[in-house]
Protein backbone atom coordinates (compact mmCIF):
# COMPACT_ATOMS: atom_id res chain seq x y z
CA UNK A 1 0.00 0.00 0.00
CA UNK A 2 1.19 3.24 -0.82
CA UNK A 3 2.70 5.39 2.06
CA UNK A 4 0.40 8.18 4.14
CA UNK A 5 1.24 11.65 3.34
CA UNK A 6 2.12 14.38 5.25
CA UNK A 7 2.94 18.24 4.41
CA UNK A 8 4.21 20.36 6.76
CA UNK A 9 3.00 24.09 6.03
CA UNK A 10 5.52 26.33 7.90
CA UNK A 11 3.96 29.37 5.71
CA UNK A 12 5.79 32.29 7.31
CA UNK A 13 7.64 30.67 10.26
CA UNK A 14 10.11 30.05 11.83
CA UNK A 15 11.40 33.19 12.35
CA UNK A 16 14.68 32.89 12.35
CA UNK A 17 17.51 30.63 9.79
CA UNK A 18 18.58 29.55 13.41
CA UNK A 19 15.30 28.55 14.49
CA UNK A 20 14.19 26.55 11.22
CA UNK A 21 17.61 24.43 10.86
CA UNK A 22 17.06 23.77 14.87
CA UNK A 23 13.32 22.09 13.97
CA UNK A 24 15.38 20.64 11.39
CA UNK A 25 17.88 18.33 13.50
CA UNK A 26 15.43 18.00 16.06
CA UNK A 27 13.01 15.90 13.27
CA UNK A 28 16.24 14.43 11.72
CA UNK A 29 16.37 12.64 15.03
CA UNK A 30 13.66 11.04 13.89
CA UNK A 31 14.61 10.29 10.03
CA UNK A 32 13.39 6.71 10.02
CA UNK A 33 10.10 7.49 11.48
CA UNK A 34 9.31 9.55 8.50
CA UNK A 35 10.81 7.33 6.05
CA UNK A 36 7.66 5.34 7.03
CA UNK A 37 5.40 8.16 5.24
CA UNK A 38 5.58 10.26 2.21
CA UNK A 39 7.09 13.58 4.08
CA UNK A 40 7.12 17.01 2.68
CA UNK A 41 7.74 20.53 4.31
CA UNK A 42 7.08 23.67 2.91
CA UNK A 43 9.11 26.14 3.98
CA UNK A 44 9.36 29.76 3.31
CA UNK A 45 11.61 30.02 0.32
CA UNK A 46 14.15 31.79 2.61
CA UNK A 47 14.73 28.31 4.38
CA UNK A 48 14.67 26.15 1.09
CA UNK A 49 18.06 25.62 1.35
CA UNK A 50 18.17 24.51 4.39
CA UNK A 51 15.23 22.01 3.76
CA UNK A 52 16.71 20.65 1.27
CA UNK A 53 20.22 20.05 2.42
CA UNK A 54 18.40 18.22 5.48
CA UNK A 55 17.08 15.32 2.99
CA UNK A 56 14.90 14.74 5.40
CA UNK A 57 11.19 15.70 3.70
CA UNK A 58 10.43 16.00 0.08
CA UNK A 59 10.47 20.04 -0.76
CA UNK A 60 7.35 21.45 -1.53
CA UNK A 61 6.66 25.17 -2.29
CA UNK A 62 3.38 27.15 -0.75
CA UNK A 63 2.72 28.61 -4.39
CA UNK A 64 4.16 29.66 -7.50
CA UNK A 65 4.40 33.04 -9.35
CA UNK A 66 4.81 32.41 -13.54
CA UNK A 67 7.93 33.80 -13.23
CA UNK A 68 9.63 31.97 -10.28
CA UNK A 69 8.21 28.87 -11.42
CA UNK A 70 11.66 27.58 -13.07
CA UNK A 71 13.55 28.42 -10.12
CA UNK A 72 11.34 26.50 -7.61
CA UNK A 73 11.81 23.74 -10.15
CA UNK A 74 15.74 24.08 -9.97
CA UNK A 75 15.52 24.02 -6.47
CA UNK A 76 13.96 20.41 -6.41
CA UNK A 77 10.56 20.98 -5.57
CA UNK A 78 8.42 18.21 -6.11
CA UNK A 79 5.15 19.62 -5.12
CA UNK A 80 3.56 23.25 -5.07
CA UNK A 81 0.55 24.10 -2.85
CA UNK A 82 -1.93 25.93 -4.96
CA UNK A 83 -5.31 27.20 -4.00
CA UNK A 84 -4.13 27.59 0.16
CA UNK A 85 -6.45 29.46 1.59
CA UNK A 86 -4.12 32.43 2.46
CA UNK A 87 -3.45 33.13 -1.20
CA UNK A 88 -7.35 32.58 -2.08
CA UNK A 89 -7.99 35.67 0.61
CA UNK A 90 -5.45 37.82 -0.91
CA UNK A 91 -6.77 37.56 -3.80
CA UNK A 92 -5.75 34.33 -6.12
CA UNK A 93 -9.37 33.22 -7.95
CA UNK A 94 -10.47 29.69 -9.18
CA UNK A 95 -9.03 30.70 -12.92
CA UNK A 96 -5.70 32.25 -11.73
CA UNK A 97 -5.06 29.01 -9.76
CA UNK A 98 -6.05 26.49 -12.95
CA UNK A 99 -3.07 28.45 -14.81
CA UNK A 100 -0.64 27.65 -12.15
CA UNK A 101 -1.98 24.21 -11.64
CA UNK A 102 -1.05 24.17 -15.66
CA UNK A 103 1.93 25.76 -15.52
CA UNK A 104 3.46 23.02 -12.71
CA UNK A 105 2.33 20.07 -14.04
CA UNK A 106 4.01 21.39 -17.50
CA UNK A 107 7.31 21.97 -15.04
CA UNK A 108 6.82 18.11 -14.01
CA UNK A 109 5.95 19.66 -10.22
CA UNK A 110 2.89 18.16 -8.45
CA UNK A 111 -0.06 20.75 -7.92
CA UNK A 112 -1.49 20.04 -4.58
CA UNK A 113 -4.94 21.99 -4.47
CA UNK A 114 -6.40 23.18 -1.72
CA UNK A 115 -10.45 23.89 -1.42
CA UNK A 116 -12.61 24.48 1.57
CA UNK A 117 -15.16 26.29 2.80
CA UNK A 118 -15.24 29.74 4.83
CA UNK A 119 -18.17 28.35 6.36
CA UNK A 120 -20.43 25.21 6.87
CA UNK A 121 -24.20 25.15 7.71
CA UNK A 122 -26.54 22.53 8.11
CA UNK A 123 -28.14 23.35 4.28
CA UNK A 124 -25.41 22.08 2.51
CA UNK A 125 -24.03 25.07 1.10
CA UNK A 126 -20.60 24.66 1.52
CA UNK A 127 -20.54 21.51 -0.76
CA UNK A 128 -21.58 23.90 -3.84
CA UNK A 129 -18.23 25.65 -2.84
CA UNK A 130 -16.32 22.63 -3.23
CA UNK A 131 -17.83 21.95 -6.04
CA UNK A 132 -16.91 25.09 -7.86
CA UNK A 133 -13.89 24.74 -6.73
CA UNK A 134 -12.61 21.93 -8.30
CA UNK A 135 -13.99 22.17 -11.35
CA UNK A 136 -13.08 25.38 -12.06
CA UNK A 137 -9.90 24.27 -10.68
CA UNK A 138 -9.75 21.55 -12.44
CA UNK A 139 -11.11 23.07 -16.10
CA UNK A 140 -9.23 21.44 -19.19
CA UNK A 141 -6.97 19.77 -16.93
CA UNK A 142 -7.06 16.27 -18.30
CA UNK A 143 -5.50 13.21 -16.10
CA UNK A 144 -3.19 15.31 -13.98
CA UNK A 145 -1.14 13.35 -11.04
CA UNK A 146 -1.98 15.44 -8.20
CA UNK A 147 -3.07 16.26 -4.85
CA UNK A 148 -6.27 17.59 -3.64
CA UNK A 149 -6.27 18.92 0.57
CA UNK A 150 -9.39 19.84 2.00
CA UNK A 151 -9.22 22.68 4.37
CA UNK A 152 -12.08 24.25 6.00
CA UNK A 153 -11.47 27.77 6.21
CA UNK A 154 -13.27 28.04 9.57
CA UNK A 155 -10.63 25.54 10.73
CA UNK A 156 -7.32 26.77 10.06
CA UNK A 157 -5.00 27.48 12.75
CA UNK A 158 -7.63 26.46 15.54
CA UNK A 159 -6.76 23.72 18.16
CA UNK A 160 -8.09 20.53 17.66
CA UNK A 161 -11.01 20.49 19.63
CA UNK A 162 -12.41 22.79 17.14
CA UNK A 163 -11.54 21.11 14.22
CA UNK A 164 -13.68 19.29 12.15
CA UNK A 165 -15.76 15.91 12.96
CA UNK A 166 -15.12 12.66 12.14
CA UNK A 167 -18.28 11.76 10.44
CA UNK A 168 -18.24 15.64 8.44
CA UNK A 169 -14.83 14.81 7.29
CA UNK A 170 -16.11 11.22 5.58
CA UNK A 171 -18.82 12.82 3.81
CA UNK A 172 -16.85 15.06 2.66
CA UNK A 173 -14.45 12.73 0.49
CA UNK A 174 -17.04 11.05 -0.26
CA UNK A 175 -18.10 14.06 -2.07
CA UNK A 176 -14.53 15.21 -2.96
CA UNK A 177 -14.29 12.11 -4.73
CA UNK A 178 -17.83 11.98 -6.85
CA UNK A 179 -17.15 15.64 -8.38
CA UNK A 180 -12.89 14.21 -9.15
CA UNK A 181 -14.86 11.34 -10.69
CA UNK A 182 -17.22 13.41 -12.87
CA UNK A 183 -14.46 15.80 -13.64
CA UNK A 184 -11.32 13.62 -14.17
CA UNK A 185 -12.98 9.82 -14.49
CA UNK A 186 -13.02 7.77 -12.20
CA UNK A 187 -9.49 6.10 -12.95
CA UNK A 188 -7.92 9.51 -12.30
CA UNK A 189 -10.33 10.47 -9.57
CA UNK A 190 -9.08 6.77 -7.16
CA UNK A 191 -5.64 7.39 -8.05
CA UNK A 192 -5.72 11.09 -6.36
CA UNK A 193 -5.05 11.45 -3.23
CA UNK A 194 -6.60 13.47 -0.73
CA UNK A 195 -5.71 15.17 2.51
CA UNK A 196 -6.76 16.79 5.56
CA UNK A 197 -5.99 20.04 6.95
CA UNK A 198 -7.22 22.67 9.36
CA UNK A 199 -5.93 22.39 13.42
CA UNK A 200 -4.73 18.94 13.12
CA UNK A 201 -3.25 18.33 16.29
CA UNK A 202 -1.61 15.07 17.94
CA UNK A 203 -4.93 14.95 19.74
CA UNK A 204 -7.49 14.34 16.77
CA UNK A 205 -5.17 12.86 14.20
CA UNK A 206 -6.39 9.15 14.72
CA UNK A 207 -10.23 9.91 15.03
CA UNK A 208 -9.37 11.80 11.46
CA UNK A 209 -7.42 9.31 9.96
CA UNK A 210 -9.38 6.49 10.49
CA UNK A 211 -11.65 5.71 7.55
CA UNK A 212 -12.51 8.46 6.73
CA UNK A 213 -10.94 8.10 3.15
CA UNK A 214 -7.96 10.58 3.81
CA UNK A 215 -4.33 9.61 2.63
CA UNK A 216 -2.70 12.35 4.86
CA UNK A 217 -2.60 15.49 6.27
CA UNK A 218 -1.31 18.93 5.59
CA UNK A 219 -0.41 20.43 8.99
CA UNK A 220 0.37 24.42 9.37
CA UNK A 221 0.87 25.32 13.01
CA UNK A 222 2.03 21.99 14.59
CA UNK A 223 4.27 21.11 12.13
CA UNK A 224 6.51 23.59 13.98
CA UNK A 225 7.06 21.57 16.50
CA UNK A 226 8.83 18.99 16.55
CA UNK A 227 6.97 16.84 19.71
CA UNK A 228 3.86 17.92 17.82
CA UNK A 229 5.28 16.41 14.04
CA UNK A 230 6.59 13.46 15.53
CA UNK A 231 3.39 12.65 17.22
CA UNK A 232 1.88 13.33 14.57
CA UNK A 233 3.56 10.89 12.22
CA UNK A 234 3.15 8.02 14.46
CA UNK A 235 -0.29 8.47 15.30
CA UNK A 236 -0.40 8.36 11.27
CA UNK A 237 1.37 5.20 11.78
CA UNK A 238 -0.54 3.33 14.25
P1 LIG B 1 -3.29 24.71 10.70
O1 LIG B 1 -3.08 25.21 9.20
O2 LIG B 1 -2.80 23.30 10.79
O3 LIG B 1 -2.51 25.67 11.51
O4 LIG B 1 -4.77 24.78 10.96
C1 LIG B 1 -3.27 24.38 8.10
C2 LIG B 1 -2.98 25.12 6.82
O5 LIG B 1 -3.25 26.33 6.75
O6 LIG B 1 -2.47 24.54 5.85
Amino acid sequence: MAKSILVANWKNHPSSLFEAQTLLKELSRKRELFKKLSFFIAPPLVYFESVSKSNLAGLTSQNVEANNIDMVKNFGARISILGHSDYRLSGETDETINKKIKAVLRAGITPLLCIGEKTRDSDGEHFETLREQLKKGLASISKPKMIIAYEPVWAIGKSAKDSIQRDDLEQTVIFIKKVLSDTLGRKTADQTPILYGGAVEPLNVNALMKKTGIKGFLVGHASLKAKSLISISKSMLE
